[in-house]
């Protein structure tokens, strides 16, 4: 098991990314399509230059690269951010042209690009062609004074792709092409590691994409949540959960399924305009304080109904926590736990203009679920949030 460069450039140690995101030992040799971690989370935004402030300002990351006219990309400038092993790259176009815009156009601001760092890019794409992917980036080489990064991409649902990414050689600020640049100065780390990406996916599509990790990405199923498992009165979704096999990166998909009324993932996909990536975990190792300084700075949650803390059978179920239960009730958190531990999390509100793309943040205590039994109050707590917006 080795740590990614992002995660020592973080100064995380296995122990706590084993503890963040539940990393696990596995054969590397035996896998036909190895991926080492996360490399980049990829957005196409209406306005880079303030979303990248937003980030700073807000989720206290820390601006550390750029692109755009001024370096001699006239197309649309990207912003790169950090926060621990987490990386933004965020575009937002500058030509009226700019494919970049076009994709704003269609899906407001969202994910364009889910990048994973891989110590050999060409054997996952020769696997992955084999298996039918359509590569939308040949390997190649892209090189400037800092070295030599190997790349290609291959699509996934919607107009995401996966850009696989070899950086072992290479040293620069982020790739060829963009400059070291500093913003605010960071304060306290708010995440540090990114534990998960959802998808939602199309009606009766799910098996397909979660046959797609299987097969070109040799992603392994994590959990499964069918059907009526995850269902309100109203409405109904399907999840799987599929991750690479160091359980580094990890992929929930959701599709709608039939209800009374329209589910979230149904609003997510007119909204969107498709499939697309539908919120990004963020492990912290103190979802309270985390908590509390992003509600000061203004980001909206979810709120979760008082019933969910003063129901005994949730609070048999959770058992020990860390923390009193009034605390997490003060706060929205909720909690989970299965047969290797808990964990706690809690959801905003959509960041953007439409009801799409929103954040989760998570704090793992030995669990390595993504709080299924918290679904039944989260998604009800969702609806209302719907209904609000005249979409239920
Ligand atoms: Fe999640």
């Amino acid at each position: 098991m080795t740590l990614t460069s992002d995660e020592k450039l973080a100064d995380l140690d296995l122990d706590q990314l084993r503890q963040l995101v539940g990393l696990v030992e596995y054969d590397a040799a035996a896998d036909p399509f190895p991926v080492t971690g996360w490399d980049a989370v990829v957005w196409a935004v209406g306005n880079a230059t303030q979303t990248a402030l937003f980030y700073q300002a807000v989720y206290g990351m820390e601006l550390v690269a750029y692109s755009g006219p001024e370096t001699g990309n006239r197309d649309h400038q990207a912003y790169v951010l950090r926060s621990g092993a987490v990386r933004f790259v965020l575009k937002g176009g500058v030509d009226p042209a700019s494919e970049v815009m076009e994709h704003h156009r269609r899906h407001g601001d969202g994910i364009v690009d889910i990048a994973l760092e891989v110590p050999d890019v060409d054997r996952c794409v020769d696997h992955a062609r084999r298996e039918g992917a359509t590569i939308v980036e040949e390997p190649h080489d892209v090189t400037d004074e800092h070295g030599t990064v190997r790349m290609a991409a291959i699509a996934t649902y919607g107009e995401t792709r996966h850009t696989l990414v070899d950086r072992s050689r290479y040293d620069g600020p982020y790739l060829p092409g963009f400059v070291a640049r500093s913003g605010v100065t960071p304060g306290p780390r708010i995440f540090q590691a990114l534990d998960h990406v959802v998808g939602n996916v199309e009606l009766g599509r799910m098996d397909q994409w979660v046959d797609f990790y299987n097969r070109i990405m040799g992603f392994t199923n994590m959990a499964e949540f069918v059907g009526e498992d995850i269902a309100t009165e109203y409405s109904a979704l399907m999840s799987k959960v599929v991750a690479s096999g160091n359980h580094r990166v990890k992929f929930p998909l959701n599709e709608p399924a039939v209800g009374k009324k329209r589910s979230q993932i149904d609003e997510y996909l007119e909204f969107y305009g498709g499939p697309g990536a539908q919120h990004l975990a963020l492990a912290t190792n103190d979802i309270l304080r985390t908590v509390d300084t992003l509600r000061a700075r203004g980001v909206e949650f979810l709120s979760t109904p008082d019933s969910y803390y003063s129901d005994p059978a949730l609070r048999a179920r959770i058992g020990e926590v860390r923390v009193p239960i009034e605390e997490l009730a003060s706060r929205g958190i909720l909690v989970d736990r299965d047969e290797d531990g808990y964990l706690l999390q809690i959801f905003t509100k959509p960041i953007g203009d439409r009801p799409t793309v929103f954040f989760e943040l998570i704090e793992r205590h030995g669990s390595l679920g993504f709080g299924a039994g918290n679904f039944q109050a989260l998604f009800e707590a969702i609806e209302r949030e719907q209904a609000r917006r005249g979409n239920f």
